[in-house]
């Protein structure tokens, strides 16, 4: 199965939809077995860049693309060494054969083996090459390495660790300390981060979380926390969450003040997930689905204290949650969504009252999208100014151990005269 995952990645389907096919396909699978298959497809997206070009030099000529896939994915299992190298090469054999036949089973065998004896000098041969070290296409490397001289070697380090599970505890129904009690008493580590936050020492099912399907807790990664508070959305307030789904923002703003709330997405299955994840929590807001570029269309001519505007983005600071996005990105998506992120910034700047604020953020560390597209956005308005942030100054969070990488930018308009 996860060799399957990680075929259809390299074709161009994004992890979520390879890994939804798959767990169709393979439903009969025992839970658990579904489960390390999942693991393994992320292990090997993530050492991507590494494992393809072991691949690669294994065989004389390309076998096909499924077959690639699961001895990358082999290779990523041998390396693991969590279970005897005879099991995993057995089984990728086995499942060779039903991948494409009796005849394949020799192929996946022989690169198989020959990598166990020439290991040393294969994995040499594939960490010399920038793509392989770090695990990220060239120009992802060449981007960062101009941008950030000092950071970029972490930046790509950091994206290929697992990510923590961090909790934001829903201040309407229990306090971060209760919570933390409540963890305790089910035997789970746990320790405070930020000011709603709680980073589990383990990930853990949401299922298995005390009070989750009370409303208690949401998963939430404490870099994305920091916007409800920077927004400041105060009692009484109208607030406008455009590109809302599926609603995590959203329920924070919700959870620290009696605002108005009007959450808005374009993708009517995403926004379904606002309503369930709001519903979850006891919140409410007004939902809509409409184009964040023409909020005339779904708000006449309402005008709003506090605008988030969480733009689509390359997602370049949350590839330890996504593998499959260093893959699937290519260069010229950084100046695509720079547009769109313009586009909607022009539009929603017109839907402020005089002496209202916009917090812009994105989940990248492209600078195209962030700290450039901001200083362009404030050389077109003089009547908007950009507010300081506490944390971090310059408004780039870099992806690192206790938070994914974000940018926020806090703007605005000065009163009319
Ligand atoms: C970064 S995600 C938002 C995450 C969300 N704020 C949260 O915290 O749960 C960006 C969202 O923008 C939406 N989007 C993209 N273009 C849009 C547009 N023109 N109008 C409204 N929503 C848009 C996408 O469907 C996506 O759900």
């Amino acid at each position: 199965m996860a060799s399957g995952v990680v075929a259809q990645v390299a074709g161009g389907a994004s992890l979520n939809a390879a890994l939804a096919d798959a767990f169709r396909a393979h439903r009969d699978l025992a839970a658990a077995l579904r489960g390390a298959a999942q693991d393994l497809a992320y292990a090997t997206l993530r050492d991507y860049g590494f494992v393809d070009r072991i691949a690669d030099s294994l065989a004389t000529r390309p076998p096909q693309p499924e077959i690639r896939a699961l001895v990358m994915a082999a290779i990523t299992a041998l390396r693991a060494g969590r279970r005897g190298d005879h099991t995993i090469v057995d089984q990728a054999v086995e499942a060779a054969a039903s991948l494409a036949g009796e005849r394949s089973k020799g192929f996946v065998n022989a690169v198989l083996r020959r990598f166990l004896r020439e290991r040393e000098a294969l994995e040499r041969a594939a960490a010399a090459t920038e793509t392989g070290r770090h695990r990220h296409p060239q120009w992802w490397i060449d981007r960062l390495r101009s941008a950030y001289p000092g950071d970029w070697e972490s930046i790509l380090a950091t994206a290929n660790t697992h990510p923590p599970m961090t909790l934001r505890v829903n201040r309407r129904r229990t306090t971060r300390d209760a919570y933390m009690m409540r963890l305790a008493a089910a035997a789970l580590e746990a320790r405070v981060l930020g000011e709603d936050g709680v980073l589990l020492a383990r990930p853990i099912p949401v299922e298995a979380l005390p009070g989750f399907r009370e409303g208690e807790v949401s998963v939430q990664d404490a870099g994305a926390q920091l916007a409800a508070s920077l927004l400041g959305a105060a009692h009484g307030m109208q607030v406008l969450d455009a590109c809302a789904a599926p609603g995590g923002k959203t329920a924070h703003i919700l959870e620290r003040a009696d605002v108005t709330v009007t959450a808005v997405d374009n993708d009517p299955a995403r926004t379904m997930r606002i309503r369930e994840n709001l519903d979850r929590l006891g919140l409410v807001a007004n939902v809509v689905v409409g184009d964040a570029t023409r909020p005339g269309t779904w708000c006449g001519d309402t005008r709003f204290d506090r605008i988030l505007l969480d733009a689509p983005c390359t997602a370049s600071g949350v590839v330890r949650r996504h593998p499959d996005i260093k893959w699937l990105r290519r260069v010229d998506d950084i100046a695509r969504f720079a547009a769109t992120q313009e586009a909607l910034l022009e539009a929603l700047w017109q839907r402020l009252v005089p002496g209202g604020r916009m917090l812009y953020a994105t989940c990248s560390v492209f600078p195209e999208e962030n700290f450039v597209q901001v200083e362009r956005f404030l050389s077109r308005h003089p009547e908007a100014r950009r507010l300081a942030v506490a944390h971090p100054a310059s408004g780039q969070l870099l992806p690192a151990q206790d938070h994914d990488g974000f940018y926020y930018a806090l703007l605005e308009m000065w009163p009319a005269a």
